[in-house]
């Protein structure tokens, strides 16, 4: 490899966290230089042009003519006049319609990305999220429920977020706000104070908890009285009644359990347990600030705070009307020790787009509370689509919902059937199956932009050839079984990086040099579907590559570069598979 600036930085023994070309950065700043706009914001206009005849980048110039009271392509023409780049950089600058387009230098691409592969363990890793803290609030499944497939997309997309801006260098915080407090306890308190000897609740909770839910809620809705009877005892919860808080602590406990084999299949972790009922003593000083802003009104005999005048139709209920708190005052409370205790820059919701409204109403009665207004602009709901099954819409009250671990274990089970079928030699085949099958369940949870509804269909989240997880890891295990084949990884001192200018080279590389930039616009968005796909494209990619060149060659210095640049994609899919949760077998 040739030695660039940074081979002398290293020759000169000063230890520099090296960070790539901005290539973007340096085309935005030449722009700024010429027009009357800001760096940074010509930088977010910038576009990669599909195909390569259009170069590398392109300012579209459509914003500034209606400014300008100009055509767009005069005044694209207008700045290649005027601007300055350093030509070796930046090789040619092309006005096509109202696009000024970018052609980038590909040896100094390429000599880049090649070194920041060789050099950092962590490619693409980055200090940009210093100093900020970031709380996450996923998973959240409700004690004595089963542990559903809508659980599953926000404990897949809130690991996958925490994950990334770990990366980033952020301080994050994952909380699992469980759903161990509320009505539904007074609920499941009447059932089994009326029918528990009848269910073996100790040896299969959900199971049984779950009938004696669906039993309680029938009963409710043939009689007033019962119902009358379950609001009450969440009362009593509420006030620390004895009989009540043991056989509550028991459900959580026993629910708490089983989720663990969720999580463990899955690998989750999470910083801080703290339910809803951890909030039950921090909710009478809500209550308190929000009696003094004059807001809080009665109605019905509940405390209601009316947010017509915000564009929000329907109140918050604050207090019901026997005086048991709500979902929403225990969120308040949660909102307010968030950010005493995390300092939050920014806190996420985690959640399918069914709690729009809530978390409308809890952010904008959150503004009441008299924090900074740097908690109240740092909360956001991140909503995601409903996961439907052929069958339709799944919901645990009619008792229609899938178990997750079942469903896990499903997976498991059928990626080891293929695996059987395509490589019955194999070894550690449940290994593999393993994490073939979670990461097919992962990777489908996260491939679409996540408000979009999932349909959850079997032969295409298994389909090796799809666009999904086990095509991520098929890809990747080809390049472990070239690397293998070309006796290893060659040292970079023997890549000549000349060698990487053909046209599916540069895709490839082009691809991986904007790793990094990928996953700040996940974080931008809190959208991990723009990793997914990125994974997608290195993938195909690579097997573009692959087809078209061939890597093991009698020309020892084209294959050392060609398994490089093998090697190199191979780090990337590995990477960003784990980033989004999902684990890499080396063989299948
Ligand atoms: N337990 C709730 C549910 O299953 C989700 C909780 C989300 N987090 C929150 N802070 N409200 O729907």
């Amino acid at each position: 490899m040739k030695k660039g600036v940074y081979g002398l930085f290293k020759l000169l023994n000063i230890s520099y966290k090296r960070k790539m070309i901005n290539f973007k950065n340096i085309v935005a700043n030449a722009i700024s230089k010429v027009v009357n706009i800001n760096e940074t914001e010509i930088e977010m206009s910038i576009e990669k042009p599909k195909g390569s005849e259009n170069g590398d980048y392109a300012f579209p110039c459509f914003r500034l003519a209606k400014e300008l009271h100009k055509a767009p392509q005069m005044i694209a023409n207008d700045i290649k006049e005027n601007i300055k780049v350093d030509e070796n950089q930046i090789t040619k600058i092309e006005v096509v319609g109202g696009y000024l387009n970018f052609f980038i230098n590909k040896e100094i691409l390429v000599e880049e990305v090649l070194n920041e592969m060789s050099e950092d363990k962590e490619y693409g890793k980055s200090t940009i999220g210093n100093g900020k803290n970031i709380v996450i609030d996923y998973s959240a499944p409700n004690i004595a429920k089963p542990f559903h497939i809508g659980h599953l997309r926000s404990t897949v997309i809130g690991a996958a977020l925490y994950k990334i801006y770990k990366y980033l260098g952020y301080n994050v915080t994952g909380i699992n706000h469980l759903g161990d407090y509320g009505t539904q306890f007074g609920k499941l308190i009447e059932g089994y104070k009326l029918w528990g000897n009848e269910y073996n609740i100790e040896e299969n909770p959900i199971d049984e908890l779950t009938k004696i839910y669906i039993r309680i809620n029938q009963a409710c809705k043939e009689d007033e009285k019962v119902l009358e009877n379950c609001r009450n005892n969440f009362k009593k919860l509420e006030d620390g009644d004895k009989y009540c808080v043991e056989i509550w602590q028991k459900f959580r406990e026993l629910s708490l359990k089983e989720f663990q084999k969720v999580y463990d299949i899955l690998g989750s972790k999470f910083d801080s347990w703290n339910g809803e009922a951890f909030y039950s003593d921090k909710m009478p000083e809500v209550i308190d600030i929000l009696n003094k802003t004059g807001k809080l009104v009665e109605s019905e005999g509940a405390k209601i705070i009316d947010l017509e005048d915000k564009g929000i139709n329907t109140p918050c209920i604050i207090e019901k009307s026997n005086g048991s708190s709500t979902y929403a005052t225990r969120d308040l409370a949660a909102i307010m020790y968030r950010a005493r205790t995390y300092d939050f820059d920014k806190a996420l919701y985690i959640t399918s787009y069914e709690q729009v409204l809530h978390f409308k109403q809890v952010f904008e009665v959150a503004k009441l509370l008299g924090l900074d207004e740097k908690y109240t602009n740092g909360l956001e709901h991140v909503a995601f689509g409903m996961v439907l099954l052929p069958t339709g819409k799944m919901s645990t009250r009619e008792g229609t919902s899938i178990k997750l671990s079942e469903l896990l274990n499903e997976a498991i089970s059928r990626a080891k059937a293929i695996i059987e079928q395509k490589n019955p030699e194999l070894e550690n085949k449940d290994e593999v199956a393993k994490k073939v099958g979670v990461g097919a369940v992962i990777f489908n949870d996260l491939a679409n932009n996540r408000v979009k509804d999932e349909i959850f269909d079997w032969d295409t989240i298994l389909n090796f050839q799809g666009e999904t997880g086990p095509y991520i890891q098929y890809t990747y295990v080809r390049t472990k079984s070239v690397i293998e084949k070309a006796g290893g990884v060659p040292d970079i001192s023997e890549v000549n990086s000349e060698l990487l200018q053909d046209e599916y080279s540069i895709k490839l590389l082009k691809l991986i040099y904007d790793f990094e930039d990928v996953l700040v616009q996940v974080t931008d968005k809190n959208e991990p579907s723009i990793l997914s796909r990125y994974l997608i494209d290195v993938a195909k990619a690579y097997s573009n590559f692959y087809n078209e060149n061939k890597i093991i060659n009698d020309d020892k210095n084209l294959q050392n570069a060609r398994v490089y640049l093998t090697y190199s994609a191979g780090i990337i899919l590995k990477t960003g598979a784990g980033l989004l949760g999902i684990e890499m077998p080396d063989k299948m």
